[in-house]
């Protein structure tokens, strides 16, 4: 009940990029809804579904039928307009008002949580949760998405590595992650291979010498792992013509692998599940307070609540430029 003694009435949307998990999200608070009495809904591809009143009561045992999908049930998408134009918003407020939602849980990724927030400057009550295979959200030390992408990734390079060390071949692996190194970082560590970012972009020369250096080891395949958006643009070479050079002037066959959106699907990991869980009961709990323009997330192991003012302003607390160089190192030992 709402402070009024009127029913509670939630309703959830996936937002941004899909990330394995958001289905667990959607089921863990429509489970939690039914255990609570709570009214719960769902609008049908983000943002946009609020603004085209695309709202559905949620149905626990169809939704349950897609806890191993990687996929989100209820849709996800980006909605440029709705960061940009403030009618968008307002239309989105009055259909949530208009359905008489006490509260809506956002779950995606950083554009998702300034859309949230952007909101709730208009009155709507909002709770952010992490949701975003590139673990870019500032707030929060992990989102749910992206211990399925990573063993994905790096699942697919032990695949490619298959095929690279019977041709004693070398392969620039580009992956997603915007502009976040985390997947790539934690790619390179546990894969044992080179590792590109924005901390240390190499030159094509530095990629020869890496080369030389492993070969003259006897090293068969040599992997290197690129966070994408980083070569092809700033005035840097694309990864097409450093292969083509590394290959010119070692002679070792060299390709480029963009593996791309395989890394956004699959299904999601008993972490993901477990993650996705926690945080969305933490968030009922918060509405049930009657708490608001909340951002939960994961701090030091601990599921957290902060204020969604403060979460989209904060920057980043990271230690990852120090990994990047202690493992590269350790890589060309
Ligand atoms: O945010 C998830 C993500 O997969 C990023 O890693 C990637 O840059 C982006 O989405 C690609 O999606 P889109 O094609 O919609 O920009």
């Amino acid at each position: 009940m709402n402070k009024s003694n009127k029913k509670l009435k939630l309703a959830i949307i996936c937002s941004g990029g899909n990330s394995p998990g958001m289905n667990n999200a959607v089921i863990g608070f429509a489970k939690k809804c039914a255990q609570c009495n709570i009214d719960a809904y769902y609008f049908l591809w983000g943002y946009k579904g609020i603004t085209n009143n695309d709202i559905h009561p949620c149905n626990l045992r169809y939704l349950e039928e897609f806890t191993n999908r990687g996929n989100t049930i209820i849709g996800s998408g980006r909605l440029p307009a709705f960061a940009t134009d403030v009618n968008v918003r307002k239309k989105a407020v009055k259909n949530l008002k208009k359905n008489g939602i006490d509260c809506l849980l956002v779950v995606g990724g950083e554009g998702s949580y300034q859309g949230a927030y952007k909101l709730s400057q208009l009155g709507a009550k909002v709770i952010a949760i992490p949701a975003t295979i590139d673990n870019d959200v500032n707030s929060t030390q992990y989102t749910i998405g992206f211990d399925t992408c990573l063993n994905q990734v790096s699942k697919l390079i032990n695949d490619i590595t298959d095929c690279f060390s019977s041709h004693d071949g070398i392969n620039l692996i580009e992956i997603m992650g915007r502009a976040c190194p985390d997947l790539t970082i934690n790619t390179g560590i546990g894969s044992n291979i080179y590792m590109v970012t924005k901390y240390n972009i190499l030159k094509t020369e530095d990629f020869i010498k890496i080369v030389k250096h492993c070969k003259s080891q006897g090293k068969r395949a040599i992997n290197f792992v690129v966070t994408e958006k980083i070569y092809g643009t700033n005035n840097l070479p694309t990864l097409a013509s450093i292969a083509k050079k590394i290959e010119a002037t070692t002679g070792h066959m060299t390709r480029v692998t963009t593996i791309g959106y395989i890394q956004r699907g699959g299904t999601p990991s008993a972490r993901d599940r477990l993650i996705a869980n926690y945080l969305v009961d933490k968030a009922v709990d918060l509405a049930k307070q009657g708490i608001f323009n909340k951002a939960v997330g994961i701090n030091n192991k601990q599921i957290v609540a902060i204020e969604l003012k403060r979460a989209v302003t904060m920057k980043r607390k990271s230690h990852n430029r120090y990994l990047v160089n202690k493992f590269n190192k350790i890589n060309l030992q």
